[in-house]
């Protein structure tokens, strides 16, 4: 008889009772506004800042209300104006173009190779051919790709990088941290995320305007000197009427669920790094699937898991069906409609008619992505990496 799983590959592990106290406190005082504070008190929201630049090793961070809102801000604090090219890896989720259309630019999406990292000569000639001054460079599931030849491409060209955190929260390349390579980096505090408080962004940086600016849009009125991370006041004096407020703060009761778990989030990268080993070996074990074959220097978080089984197009609805009997939840970039999270840059249409990115599409026609959640062991993975075996196996 087949052994089925059964776990919800959504749910991640509870706010420790620590940081729910630490919540309730928040609660009791009444004070949820960031900028609610009583004489000499620092709010939650600016504490966060603070210990947030000081993990990420950032000058300045900004925390407000989500990634995507992290993203569209740093394209307009570092100076995008409408109707700006925006270069873009084609293979990322709906809010990162969506965060593009909203600052008013116009992606230009660039190909992947088929390890999902931007493809670098692909990046080189639209950079050419575009004229774009901008890079949202979205670290998709984790992947990071070639940092040395991408920041190559953004020097020859004047480009500047924004980098897409959500998924790279605490991971590395060559010893330095995700987001520590562009000039502005955004990070999401979404549940599936590495830090967890339902909905919340914050962004980083080390350019002192790009700053400024940020804050002041993200709606601090004239109490921009409250911020945990930002730049002397004297900074904001030459923007701060020029500076338009898009209101979208992060409150002090997500704050506090987010400083909560920053002093852990080391281990937790620990243990997603455990968990997707456990998947690669499992998974990566059969000729009939193509795993990630990772960088040696890239230090990722495997929060989620990505592979491409060797099947026709037309057995993947099988398999994931297959799969979900047995539960497990994959989810599929190739199917010709979006489903729940996941959809693709050809069903974007506000964004016009779709560019031909015929690399990306074949890449994605086949690739299954599984989320990791923590509450999962390494018996779990192993579990999962058999079934998915088994399943596409069984198809060939
Ligand atoms: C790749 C990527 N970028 C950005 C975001 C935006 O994050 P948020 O949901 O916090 O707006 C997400 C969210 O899922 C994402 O997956």
């Amino acid at each position: 008889m087949k052994t089925n799983f059964n776990k919800p590959f959504t749910q991640q592990e509870p706010i420790d009772e620590a940081t729910i106290a630490e919540a309730a406190e928040i609660m009791r005082s009444g004070r949820l506004h960031r900028y609610n504070t009583l004489p000499g008190e620092a709010s939650e929201a600016s504490a966060l800042e603070r210990d947030y630049a000081q993990w990420q090793g950032a000058r300045y961070c900004l925390a407000c209300s989500s990634g995507g809102y992290a993203l569209s801000v740093a394209l307009r604090a570092a100076g995008l104006r409408p109707g700006d090219k925006v270069l873009a890896n084609a293979y990322t989720l709906a809010p990162v173009p969506g965060a593009i259309h909203n600052a008013g630019g116009e992606p230009v999406f660039v190909e992947i190779d088929e390890h999902w990292h931007i493809d670098v000569e692909d990046l080189r000639s639209k950079a050419e051919e575009s004229g774009a001054r901008f890079l949202m460079l979205s670290h998709m599931r984790g992947h990071i790709g070639d940092m040395d030849a991408i920041c190559a491409v953004c020097k020859d060209f004047d480009i500047t990088m924004i980098e897409d955190c959500a998924h790279t929260m605490g991971a590395r390349w060559k010893g330095v941290r995700s987001g520590n390579f562009g000039k502005v980096a955004a990070f999401s505090a979404q549940t599936y995320k590495h830090i967890n408080s339902g909905e919340g962004g914050l962004l980083t940086t080390n350019d002192a305007q790009i700053a400024a600016r940020a804050i002041i849009m993200s709606g601090s009125y004239m109490l921009y000197g409250s911020h945990g991370a930002a730049p002397d006041d004297a900074v904001f004096e030459d923007i701060r009427l020029d500076t338009p407020n898009y209101s979208g703060r992060m409150d002090n009761l997500r704050a506090t669920i987010l400083r909560g778990q920053l002093a852990s989030l080391e281990d937790r990268v620990h243990r997603w790094s455990e968990l997707y080993r456990v998947l690669e070996v499992g998974i990566g074990a059969s000729t009939a699937i193509d795993v990630s074959r990772r960088a040696q220097h890239e230090a990722f978080v495997g929060s989620s898991f990505q592979f491409r089984p060797r099947l026709a197009s037309n057995q993947f609805e099988k398999l994931i069906a297959n799969c979900a009997a047995r539960g497990v939840d994959i989810k599929w970039f190739g199917a010709k409609e979006p489903r729940a999270f996941t959809s693709r840059f050809d069903s974007w249409r506000y964004l016009g008619t779709p560019q031909g990115l015929p690399r990306t599409l074949a890449v994605l026609e086949r690739t299954c992505d599984i989320r990791v959640p923590l509450t999962f062991d390494s018996d779990d993975c192993a579990l999962i990496a058999s079934i998915i075996v088994e399943e596409v196996e069984g198809l060939r």
